[in-house]
Protein backbone atom coordinates (compact mmCIF):
# COMPACT_ATOMS: atom_id res chain seq x y z
CA UNK A 1 0.00 0.00 0.00
CA UNK A 2 1.66 3.20 -1.08
CA UNK A 3 1.74 6.01 1.76
CA UNK A 4 -0.19 8.83 0.84
CA UNK A 5 1.89 11.89 -0.16
CA UNK A 6 0.17 15.54 0.23
CA UNK A 7 1.79 18.21 -1.41
CA UNK A 8 1.41 21.95 -0.96
CA UNK A 9 2.80 24.22 -3.32
CA UNK A 10 3.01 28.15 -3.83
CA UNK A 11 4.26 30.72 -6.26
CA UNK A 12 7.86 29.26 -5.14
CA UNK A 13 7.09 26.03 -7.20
CA UNK A 14 7.02 27.95 -10.30
CA UNK A 15 9.73 30.51 -9.98
CA UNK A 16 12.33 28.24 -11.47
CA UNK A 17 10.03 28.18 -14.21
CA UNK A 18 10.46 31.65 -14.76
CA UNK A 19 7.11 32.75 -13.01
CA UNK A 20 6.99 35.98 -10.49
CA UNK A 21 6.71 35.37 -7.14
CA UNK A 22 4.10 37.84 -5.32
CA UNK A 23 6.63 38.70 -2.19
CA UNK A 24 9.70 38.37 -3.22
CA UNK A 25 11.86 41.34 -4.42
CA UNK A 26 10.78 42.39 -7.37
CA UNK A 27 7.46 40.22 -7.31
CA UNK A 28 3.94 40.67 -8.40
CA UNK A 29 3.13 42.78 -5.82
CA UNK A 30 5.89 45.20 -6.27
CA UNK A 31 5.00 46.34 -9.89
CA UNK A 32 0.79 46.06 -9.41
CA UNK A 33 -1.40 47.47 -6.86
CA UNK A 34 -2.47 44.01 -5.79
CA UNK A 35 -6.45 45.23 -4.71
CA UNK A 36 -6.68 46.86 -7.91
CA UNK A 37 -5.85 44.16 -10.10
CA UNK A 38 -6.76 40.42 -8.11
CA UNK A 39 -9.22 41.51 -5.40
CA UNK A 40 -13.79 41.65 -5.67
CA UNK A 41 -13.64 45.37 -5.00
CA UNK A 42 -11.05 45.47 -8.12
CA UNK A 43 -12.73 43.99 -10.46
CA UNK A 44 -15.93 45.99 -9.66
CA UNK A 45 -14.50 49.25 -10.32
CA UNK A 46 -12.27 48.54 -13.35
CA UNK A 47 -12.85 45.12 -14.77
CA UNK A 48 -10.63 46.06 -17.95
CA UNK A 49 -7.65 46.09 -15.44
CA UNK A 50 -8.54 43.35 -14.16
CA UNK A 51 -8.62 41.44 -17.69
CA UNK A 52 -5.43 43.06 -18.86
CA UNK A 53 -3.52 41.86 -15.75
CA UNK A 54 -4.58 37.98 -16.16
CA UNK A 55 -4.01 38.57 -19.55
CA UNK A 56 -0.47 39.52 -19.06
CA UNK A 57 0.16 36.40 -16.73
CA UNK A 58 -1.19 34.23 -19.31
CA UNK A 59 1.13 35.81 -22.07
CA UNK A 60 4.24 35.25 -18.99
CA UNK A 61 2.74 31.79 -19.06
CA UNK A 62 2.77 30.44 -22.29
CA UNK A 63 6.53 31.01 -22.09
CA UNK A 64 7.23 29.05 -19.14
CA UNK A 65 7.47 25.49 -19.12
CA UNK A 66 7.23 22.66 -15.89
CA UNK A 67 10.65 22.65 -14.35
CA UNK A 68 12.41 19.97 -12.54
CA UNK A 69 10.64 20.26 -9.41
CA UNK A 70 7.65 19.88 -11.17
CA UNK A 71 8.63 16.52 -12.59
CA UNK A 72 10.16 15.55 -9.82
CA UNK A 73 7.24 15.25 -7.85
CA UNK A 74 5.28 13.37 -11.06
CA UNK A 75 8.44 11.20 -10.30
CA UNK A 76 7.24 10.41 -6.61
CA UNK A 77 4.18 9.48 -8.07
CA UNK A 78 5.91 5.79 -9.15
CA UNK A 79 6.39 5.48 -4.92
CA UNK A 80 3.86 7.10 -3.50
CA UNK A 81 0.13 8.03 -3.43
CA UNK A 82 0.36 11.82 -4.75
CA UNK A 83 -1.77 14.65 -4.26
CA UNK A 84 -1.12 18.34 -5.22
CA UNK A 85 -2.64 21.53 -3.21
CA UNK A 86 -1.57 24.27 -5.08
CA UNK A 87 -2.28 27.77 -4.49
CA UNK A 88 -0.09 28.63 -8.03
CA UNK A 89 -2.92 29.30 -10.99
CA UNK A 90 -0.43 28.58 -13.56
CA UNK A 91 -1.05 24.82 -14.80
CA UNK A 92 2.53 23.85 -14.57
CA UNK A 93 1.72 20.75 -12.26
CA UNK A 94 -0.49 19.24 -15.24
CA UNK A 95 1.67 20.50 -18.51
CA UNK A 96 4.37 18.26 -16.03
CA UNK A 97 2.17 15.19 -16.13
CA UNK A 98 0.74 15.36 -12.14
CA UNK A 99 -2.34 13.29 -11.69
CA UNK A 100 -4.38 14.68 -8.75
CA UNK A 101 -3.72 18.82 -8.50
CA UNK A 102 -6.38 20.60 -6.57
CA UNK A 103 -5.86 24.43 -7.28
CA UNK A 104 -6.80 26.70 -4.16
CA UNK A 105 -7.04 29.87 -5.60
CA UNK A 106 -8.17 29.57 -9.52
CA UNK A 107 -6.56 28.30 -12.97
CA UNK A 108 -5.26 31.08 -15.00
CA UNK A 109 -5.75 29.25 -18.05
CA UNK A 110 -10.12 29.30 -17.93
CA UNK A 111 -12.48 31.88 -17.38
CA UNK A 112 -16.09 31.79 -16.04
CA UNK A 113 -19.34 32.95 -16.76
CA UNK A 114 -20.21 35.95 -14.68
CA UNK A 115 -24.00 34.77 -14.68
CA UNK A 116 -22.98 31.30 -13.88
CA UNK A 117 -20.20 30.67 -11.96
CA UNK A 118 -20.11 26.82 -12.50
CA UNK A 119 -19.60 27.66 -16.22
CA UNK A 120 -16.29 27.61 -17.12
CA UNK A 121 -14.22 27.88 -20.48
CA UNK A 122 -10.87 26.61 -20.79
CA UNK A 123 -8.81 29.23 -22.51
CA UNK A 124 -6.05 28.00 -25.64
CA UNK A 125 -3.02 29.81 -26.45
CA UNK A 126 -4.70 30.99 -29.86
CA UNK A 127 -7.02 33.47 -27.19
CA UNK A 128 -5.64 33.90 -24.14
CA UNK A 129 -6.91 37.35 -24.43
CA UNK A 130 -10.68 38.38 -22.73
CA UNK A 131 -12.05 41.39 -22.02
CA UNK A 132 -15.39 42.75 -20.44
CA UNK A 133 -16.63 43.04 -24.43
CA UNK A 134 -15.59 39.03 -24.31
CA UNK A 135 -18.53 36.92 -24.91
CA UNK A 136 -18.14 33.05 -24.93
CA UNK A 137 -21.04 31.16 -25.92
CA UNK A 138 -23.17 34.06 -25.35
CA UNK A 139 -21.73 34.75 -21.77
CA UNK A 140 -19.35 37.35 -20.57
CA UNK A 141 -16.50 36.22 -18.36
CA UNK A 142 -14.32 36.82 -15.97
CA UNK A 143 -10.60 35.35 -14.60
CA UNK A 144 -11.18 31.92 -12.90
CA UNK A 145 -9.29 33.19 -10.11
CA UNK A 146 -10.12 33.72 -6.13
CA UNK A 147 -9.76 37.53 -5.51
CA UNK A 148 -9.30 38.84 -2.42
CA UNK A 149 -12.11 39.06 -0.57
CA UNK A 150 -13.78 35.94 -1.95
CA UNK A 151 -14.30 32.49 -0.38
CA UNK A 152 -12.26 29.57 -1.77
CA UNK A 153 -14.44 26.82 -2.47
CA UNK A 154 -11.70 23.98 -2.48
CA UNK A 155 -10.07 24.81 0.85
CA UNK A 156 -12.62 21.97 2.63
CA UNK A 157 -11.41 19.22 0.11
CA UNK A 158 -7.74 20.30 0.42
CA UNK A 159 -7.99 20.06 4.17
CA UNK A 160 -9.91 16.26 3.71
CA UNK A 161 -6.39 15.82 1.78
CA UNK A 162 -4.61 17.40 4.41
CA UNK A 163 -6.18 14.92 6.86
CA UNK A 164 -5.46 11.86 5.32
CA UNK A 165 -1.69 12.31 4.27
CA UNK A 166 0.52 10.33 5.33
CA UNK A 167 3.68 12.67 4.46
CA UNK A 168 2.60 16.15 4.44
CA UNK A 169 4.70 18.58 2.12
CA UNK A 170 4.67 22.64 1.98
CA UNK A 171 6.95 23.67 -1.33
CA UNK A 172 7.81 27.42 -1.75
CA UNK A 173 5.03 29.78 -0.35
CA UNK A 174 5.40 32.23 2.09
CA UNK A 175 2.22 30.54 4.18
CA UNK A 176 1.28 34.50 4.27
CA UNK A 177 -2.19 34.24 2.71
CA UNK A 178 -4.97 32.14 4.47
CA UNK A 179 -6.73 29.85 4.58
CA UNK A 180 -3.86 28.19 2.42
CA UNK A 181 -1.43 28.89 4.93
CA UNK A 182 -3.65 26.63 7.90
CA UNK A 183 -3.42 23.48 5.81
CA UNK A 184 -0.65 22.32 8.22
CA UNK A 185 -2.62 22.40 10.86
CA UNK A 186 -4.95 20.24 9.13
CA UNK A 187 -2.34 17.26 9.03
CA UNK A 188 -2.63 14.17 12.14
CA UNK A 189 -0.19 14.41 14.94
CA UNK A 190 2.62 12.05 14.05
CA UNK A 191 2.29 12.73 10.85
CA UNK A 192 6.05 13.54 8.89
CA UNK A 193 6.14 17.68 7.73
CA UNK A 194 8.83 18.82 5.20
CA UNK A 195 8.92 22.48 3.70
CA UNK A 196 11.43 23.20 1.19
CA UNK A 197 11.61 27.21 1.17
CA UNK A 198 15.74 29.06 0.41
CA UNK A 199 13.90 31.29 3.00
CA UNK A 200 11.55 29.73 5.13
CA UNK A 201 8.87 31.19 6.75
CA UNK A 202 8.34 30.60 10.55
CA UNK A 203 6.84 26.86 10.73
CA UNK A 204 6.68 24.59 14.33
CA UNK A 205 9.40 23.33 15.31
CA UNK A 206 8.75 19.78 14.25
CA UNK A 207 8.51 20.56 10.68
CA UNK A 208 11.62 19.65 8.88
CA UNK A 209 12.78 22.54 6.78
CA UNK A 210 15.16 21.85 3.84
CA UNK A 211 16.07 25.34 3.05
CA UNK A 212 17.09 25.48 -0.55
CA UNK A 213 14.89 25.91 -4.24
CA UNK A 214 12.27 23.38 -5.34
CA UNK A 215 14.32 21.73 -8.06
CA UNK A 216 17.40 20.89 -5.32
CA UNK A 217 14.61 20.57 -2.49
CA UNK A 218 12.38 18.32 -4.21
CA UNK A 219 15.44 15.99 -5.23
CA UNK A 220 17.21 15.55 -1.46
CA UNK A 221 12.75 15.10 -0.07
CA UNK A 222 12.89 12.19 -2.55
CA UNK A 223 16.30 10.78 -1.67
CA UNK A 224 14.97 11.03 2.07
CA UNK A 225 11.32 9.37 1.45
CA UNK A 226 12.46 6.71 -0.51
CA UNK A 227 15.62 5.64 1.65
CA UNK A 228 12.47 5.16 4.52
CA UNK A 229 10.38 3.09 2.09
CA UNK A 230 13.33 0.57 1.58
N1 LIG B 1 12.02 27.46 -4.86
C1 LIG B 1 11.17 27.36 -3.80
N2 LIG B 1 10.65 28.43 -3.16
C2 LIG B 1 11.02 29.65 -3.61
C3 LIG B 1 11.88 29.84 -4.71
C4 LIG B 1 12.40 28.67 -5.34
N3 LIG B 1 13.23 28.76 -6.39
N4 LIG B 1 12.04 31.19 -4.90
C5 LIG B 1 11.28 31.80 -3.96
N5 LIG B 1 10.69 30.88 -3.18
C6 LIG B 1 9.78 31.08 -2.03
C7 LIG B 1 9.97 32.38 -1.28
O1 LIG B 1 11.02 32.24 -0.32
C8 LIG B 1 8.60 32.53 -0.61
O2 LIG B 1 8.56 31.82 0.63
O3 LIG B 1 8.46 31.12 -2.53
C9 LIG B 1 7.66 31.86 -1.60
C10 LIG B 1 6.85 32.86 -2.40
O4 LIG B 1 5.96 33.49 -1.51
P1 LIG B 1 4.80 34.40 -2.13
O5 LIG B 1 5.36 35.24 -3.21
O6 LIG B 1 4.09 35.03 -0.96
O7 LIG B 1 3.84 33.34 -2.84
P2 LIG B 1 2.70 32.48 -2.17
O8 LIG B 1 3.06 32.08 -0.78
O9 LIG B 1 2.39 31.38 -3.13
O10 LIG B 1 1.47 33.53 -2.14
C11 LIG B 1 0.22 33.02 -1.71
O11 LIG B 1 -0.83 35.12 -2.27
O12 LIG B 1 -1.11 36.85 -3.72
C12 LIG B 1 -1.66 35.67 -3.29
O13 LIG B 1 -3.08 34.29 -4.50
C13 LIG B 1 -1.76 34.69 -4.41
O14 LIG B 1 -1.48 32.30 -4.30
C14 LIG B 1 -0.89 33.54 -3.94
C15 LIG B 1 -0.88 33.71 -2.43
Amino acid sequence: MKRKLVISTGAGMSAESGISTFRDAGGLWENYPVMQVASADGFRANPALVHEFYNQRRKDLLKAAPNAGHYGLVDLEKDFDVYVITQNVDDLHERAGSKNVLHLHGELMKVRALDNELKTFTLTPANIETSPDTRIEGHAVRPHIVFFQEAVPNFEPATELAAEADIFVIIGTSLAVYPAAALLHYVRKGVPVYYIDPNPAQVPADVHVIKAPATRGIEILARELRAQNS
